[in-house]
């Protein structure tokens, strides 16, 4: 049995960033006939260790992007999707794995380490939810039985701790836990898709995101106003294609087909970078050619997205029957952890007076 599981925290709505980082992965998997279970969970626990004073920043997000992957195509019936906050053996696990890791270890966590950074952390103190979030994470892995954990290159160091509780516990109590393996985007751009501003990262805060939901005049918006070669003033001027946005998003978005519909000037792509790079091709023209290449993806996620809120009521059954789907699988993974652990007193009662009425007796366990 081959289980993949993923997610996202809810705290704002999904983008093109993630459409190639993580999305369009998932969409292949779920069409992958070796995967025989795919989750996708809303991590709103998670996403409450950095926002306990804005709940309703996480609340309203989980159906954001709950609609994000329903308007791009991810299939509630090849996919569970579930709320982490309603399966209450995850936080039952974490409760156990804490025990299996030092402070030193979670002080290493490098991701841990730059979103401390950036929130702030460092100077008004640190949650102790938010610094061992990687913890709750590998309940999250474990509790589902994952063997593939398809994520981006941030979330590395998750999985290495993630395995490391996974052989201590094994150790400790005995072969119980699956040893998930972690599942990479397939090339470097797509990890982490610049910003239109050119920026390191396309992400929210930045603002520099171009969203999923965007509709078409925001769009085009974005896309005119995207950072390409500063030195290419004039239409004349040879231009850079490498470093130029425009063209990163280009290499990523276009095929062939895109040009014989929208720019029939060119075969392909090197052919348009060629010209770009002699000089005589203008940005406005290149940018006129990405808005309509993505423009074409984002209309069909549009429409798609039309017709889910337009029916909320099959979303709540959606998430509410993948949640209790979840629910049955971490609570069994739970009881199972707990049988190892040695703390399952109430399974069988037989069991357990006889186990007891020994030890009394005998003062021995065997
Ligand atoms: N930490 C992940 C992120 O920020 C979200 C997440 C939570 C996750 N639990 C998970 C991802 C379990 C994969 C598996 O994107």
């Amino acid at each position: 049995m081959k289980v993949a599981l993923t997610g996202d925290r809810p705290t704002g709505k999904l983008h093109i960033g993630h459409l190639v980082g993580s999305l369009e992965r998932r969409l292949e998997l779920q069409n992958d006939k070796s995967i025989d279970k795919l989750y996708i969970m809303l991590a709103d626990s998670q996403a409450l260790t950095d926002n306990a004073d804005n709940p309703e920043k996480v609340r309203y997000n989980v159906i954001q992007v709950l609609l994000d992957y329903l308007s791009i195509g991810l299939d509630p019936n090849r996919v569970t999707f579930c709320i982490q906050s309603e399966l209450p053996a995850l936080t039952e696990l974490t409760f156990y794995y804490l025990n299996l890791v030092t402070t030193a270890r979670l002080e290493r966590n490098p991701t841990v380490k730059a979103e401390m950074g950036l929130r702030g952390f460092n100077e008004s103190g640190l949650p102790v939810g938010f610094y061992t979030y990687p913890i709750s994470q590998a309940a999250d892995i474990t509790a589902f039985d994952a063997n593939v954990v398809p994520v981006g290159e941030d979330q590395k160091p998750m999985l290495e701790q993630t395995r490391e509780i996974v052989q201590r516990f094994n150790y400790i109590y005995g072969e119980t836990l699956v040893m998930p393996e972690i599942m990479l985007p397939k090339n470097s751009t797509s990890n982490r898709l610049v910003g239109i501003d050119g920026q390191a990262k396309m992400s929210k805060s930045l603002n520099n995101a171009i969203f999923l939901a965007d509709d078409e005049k925001t769009l085009n918006q974005k896309v005119m106003s995207m950072y390409t070669d500063p030195n290419h003033l004039q239409i004349t001027d040879p231009g850079k294609v490498e470093g130029n946005t425009v063209f990163i998003y280009l290499d990523v978005f276009c095929n062939d087909d895109h040009f014989a519909k929208y720019l029939p000037d060119y075969k392909n792509l090197s052919e348009m970078k060629e010209h770009y790079k002699r000089g005589g091709l203008g940005d406005v023209k290149c940018k006129k050619f990405l808005f309509n290449v993505l423009n074409e993806k984002l209309s069909v996620y549009r429409e798609n997205r039309a017709k889910w809120e337009n029916k909320i009521s099959d979303v709540y059954d959606i998430i509410f029957d993948g949640t209790e789907k979840a629910k049955a699988v971490t609570n069994a993974t739970c009881e199972r952890v707990k049988s190892a652990m040695k703390i399952d007193y109430f399974i069988d009662k037989n069991k357990m007076v006889k186990e007891w009425e020994k030890f009394i007796s005998e003062g021995t366990w065997s």
